[in-house]
């Protein structure tokens, strides 16, 4: 289950849109803040830029140091926050020790939250009237449609309780009829919830806690792998790819999975919060 098949589409229909605002007289742009130097977080904004400027989106790219104090991340948001040549804004996280990501994350207008995480978009959500969606969700359910998965009245389950990605997409699959179980660090039995579901959702990223091998996984599941980690030096996931593909009849793939997806549901957001020009997330 490659997430590029499903992603350069939306990439093409995102350049598309970006080329007529531009001919409107509407810059698309959207604005990133990076705090401190964790390499893999500097990897996933640079690849957010480029995608964005291959889809003719413009870009600002704010970084501050590791030691950045709260008032300085919540200032740079503030900043973009009030600029009008700022369409879409993207804290990437996590923000390093100490510093709480909600102040800054509460100071981006709901229209210009193109990763649908402030408290307005993430309460049009969880209350079933979804605007602007958080971007690896959304691509997780661009990649079930894609694939012709069904959910309505299955069983799925989701490895993950964050804001980020396991409760927008328990909402969004709530939203689409499926009964959902969403699992984490403490729940017990998690082979066997697993193990009778129809589709699992798994994103925890530290194989040495955990990995979802074939056991379980029953016979024809779909299985989403959201996670990135690192084993024995390469990119991987939560799953045991070779051995879960055995069972499952659809598994992504880590790297080429649903990390494509994220990028292009973020382009496809900022050209959300650009077209509407102020009045996405509002309701
Ligand atoms: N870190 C990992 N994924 C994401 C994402 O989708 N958005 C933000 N802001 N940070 C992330």
């Amino acid at each position: 289950m490659a997430g590029e098949p499903v992603a350069a589409p939306i990439r093409e229909a995102v350049a598309g849109a970006a080329a007529e605002l531009r001919s409107g007289g509407i810059e698309p742009c959207l604005a990133t803040v990076l705090v401190g130097d964790d390499p893999a977080s500097a990897t996933y904004v640079g690849r957010k830029h480029a995608a964005c400027g291959e889809a003719g989106i413009l870009t600002r790219d704010v970084r501050l140091g590791a030691g950045a104090t709260q008032e300085e991340v919540l200032g740079a948001v503030r900043e973009l926050d009030s600029d009008p040549s700022v369409h879409g804004i993207l804290v990437q996280l996590p923000l390093p020790g100490g510093l709480d990501p909600a102040p800054p994350i509460a100071a981006i207008s709901p229209s210009k939250d193109v990763d649908g995480l402030t408290p307005q978009n993430a309460g049009l959500l969880a209350s079933g009237r979804p605007a602007l969606v958080p971007c690896t969700p959304a691509g997780v359910m661009a990649m079930l449609d894609h694939y012709g998965v069904e959910t309505a009245g299955r069983a799925v389950t989701i490895i993950n309780r964050s804001g980020l990605v396991g409760r927008p997409l328990c909402s969004l699959l709530l939203g689409r009829d499926a009964t959902v179980t969403v699992c984490h660090s403490r729940t017990r039995g998690i082979g066997g919830i697993c193990a009778a579901s129809d589709v699992i959702i798994t994103a925890v990223g530290d194989r040495s806690r955990f990995t979802l091998g074939p056991e379980m996984v029953g016979e024809g599941a779909v299985v989403v792998d959201v996670a990135i980690s690192r084993v024995d030096g390469r990119l991987a996931g939560d799953v045991d790819y070779d051995a879960v593909i055995q069972k499952a009849s659809l598994v992504s793939p880590v790297p080429g999975g649903v990390g494509p997806m994220t990028v292009a549901m973020l382009l496809r957001n900022t050209i959300t919060a650009a077209s509407l020009g102020g009045q996405a997330g509002r309701r």
